[in-house]
């Protein structure tokens, strides 16, 4: 096939004879003229299709002969059109039906959100879909870019895994050849081994929860940025998270602002997003919430009210830290001076999206580890490799696992993370 020029570059060829190709979000006649949205990906432009001209268009439409979403392959000249949206029109002189589109389910009006999430697969055409997903893909573009030029290296974690990173509540079982194996809850255990060859490391890929909660803020299959710094206590640690997440919150303000302004999104929230972030701990949090109404004992687990009141507090993300060791991972570092808490963190995003961020300094002794696997009725034996990490040159070691879907629902503003992922895993679905 020819190059045919993308939409958004049309600007660039005032006046040159083009060909674009792409699919029909609407079509109208007046008189013998002939209108068509066209769509390709990278921007919509409207189509003129004016019958009896010098050039006649070849093959004249049927009203209806493109429904929405056929796909068409149009020539035309291109016309500097200040009243349009893409600043140009396009004055076909040739419009060809590639494949027909005949009552296409998506109507312009409002569908119920099973009925959508039944046609994800036709769903993720609709432009307030398609500014979900460049904007999730700019913030993987930015997240990459600042830990490759921070000098991390990119590893890749296995994710059939023989034993539990992060608590056995959220398992998916496999069969593996007949051995019992899990799809990686994180690939946590891992980065340290690969820390400790490489530095700084990062992993980014797909994790697997078998979450039997319905949240708006959970999924069965998720995309997590793990990276994992050794000679990094837990202070350093925040630093890390505040750096990166501001980086990309900055990336997108600049470089995704037809797409937040196609969702909607109101960009101040994400003007206030500088370093530093405020920090609290989790016994001031307790303090707070209860100072605030809101009922809660030392020793229990944030939920996601208390998550969203902490925020309100606050303009910006805020961090809480040094959690109760009862409620965290086995392999968070306690704090030397306070054995009851642990060196963690827990980043919270603004307006009520909760903890986008957990890191935490990791236990680096091997007598400890031992213990806190113990405690945690965990078996040693499963986890003989990551122990051996504290036997050959340990050192301390820190690192964070952010949420990509959490991220990208703050940062576009949306109700749920089922938008915020082509084709989400949820509770009940795994459908289309
Ligand atoms: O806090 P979590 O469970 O931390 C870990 O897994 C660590 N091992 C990471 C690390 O230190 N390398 O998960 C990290 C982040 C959460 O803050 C949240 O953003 C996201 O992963 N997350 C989910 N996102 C969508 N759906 C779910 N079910 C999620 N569970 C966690
Ligand atoms: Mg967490």
């Amino acid at each position: 096939m020819n190059r045919a020029t993308p939409i958004a570059e049309l600007d660039q060829h005032i006046n040159d004879t083009v060909c674009i190709r792409g699919w029909v979000t609407h079509f109208r006649s007046s008189g013998k003229i002939h209108f068509l949205m066209v769509r390709d990906g990278t921007g919509e432009v409207q189509v003129v299709l004016r019958p009896g001209g010098d050039q006649p268009p070849q093959g004249e439409p049927e009203v209806g002969a493109f429904g929405i979403e056929s796909s068409v392959e149009v020539w035309g000249h291109v016309h500097d059109d200040v009243r349009a949206p893409a600043g140009v029109e396009l004055q076909a002189t040739n419009v060809c039906l590639l494949g027909p589109s005949v009552d296409y389910p998506i109507q312009p009006k409002a569908h119920g959100v099973d009925f959508l999430l039944d046609h994800r697969h036709l769903w993720i055409r609709s432009p307030r879909q398609i500014a979900i997903l460049r904007v999730r893909a700019r913030i993987v573009h930015a997240i990459r870019q600042f830990l490759d030029d921070a000098g991390f290296v990119l590893a890749d974690p296995p994710i059939l895994t023989p034993a539990v990173a992060e608590g056995t509540t959220t398992l998916f079982g496999i069969d593996y050849f007949g051995q019992p194996a899990f799809l990686s809850q994180s690939g946590q255990l891992y980065m340290e081994a690969l820390a400790l060859a490489l530095g700084r490391v990062y992993s980014f890929g797909p994790t697997f929860r078998a979450e039997k909660s319905k949240t708006r803020r959970h999924l069965m299959e998720f995309w997590m940025v793990e990276p994992e710094i050794a000679f990094c206590d837990f202070t350093e640690n925040m630093v890390w998270q505040e750096r990166l997440l501001a980086h990309v919150v900055e990336d997108v303000r600049i470089h995704c602002q037809e797409e937040l302004n196609q969702l909607g999104r109101d960009v101040s929230a994400l003007q206030r997003v500088s370093i530093p972030f405020p920090r609290i701990t989790y016994d001031d949090a307790i303090v707070r919430l209860n100072q605030a109404g809101i009922t809660i004992r030392w020793g229990e687990d944030l939920g996601a009210p208390h998550e969203a009141a902490l925020a309100a507090m606050f303009d910006k993300p805020v961090f809480v830290t040094h959690f109760p060791e009862a409620i965290k991972a086995f392999y968070m570092q306690p704090d030397p001076a306070r054995p009851e808490v642990v060196l963690a963190s827990d980043l919270l995003a603004p307006e009520g999206y909760g903890e986008i961020i957990g890191g935490s300094e990791r236990i680096y002794d091997l007598d400890l580890l031992l213990k806190r696997l113990k405690e945690h009725s965990m078996d040693a034996k499963d986890y003989s490799w990551y122990i051996d990490l504290r036997r050959y040159g340990s050192v301390p070691h820190s690192g964070f696992g952010m949420g990509l879907e959490r991220v990208v629902a703050w940062i576009c503003g949306l109700e749920h993370v089922r938008e915020t992922i082509p084709f989400p895993r949820t509770l009940n679905r795994m459908w289309p």
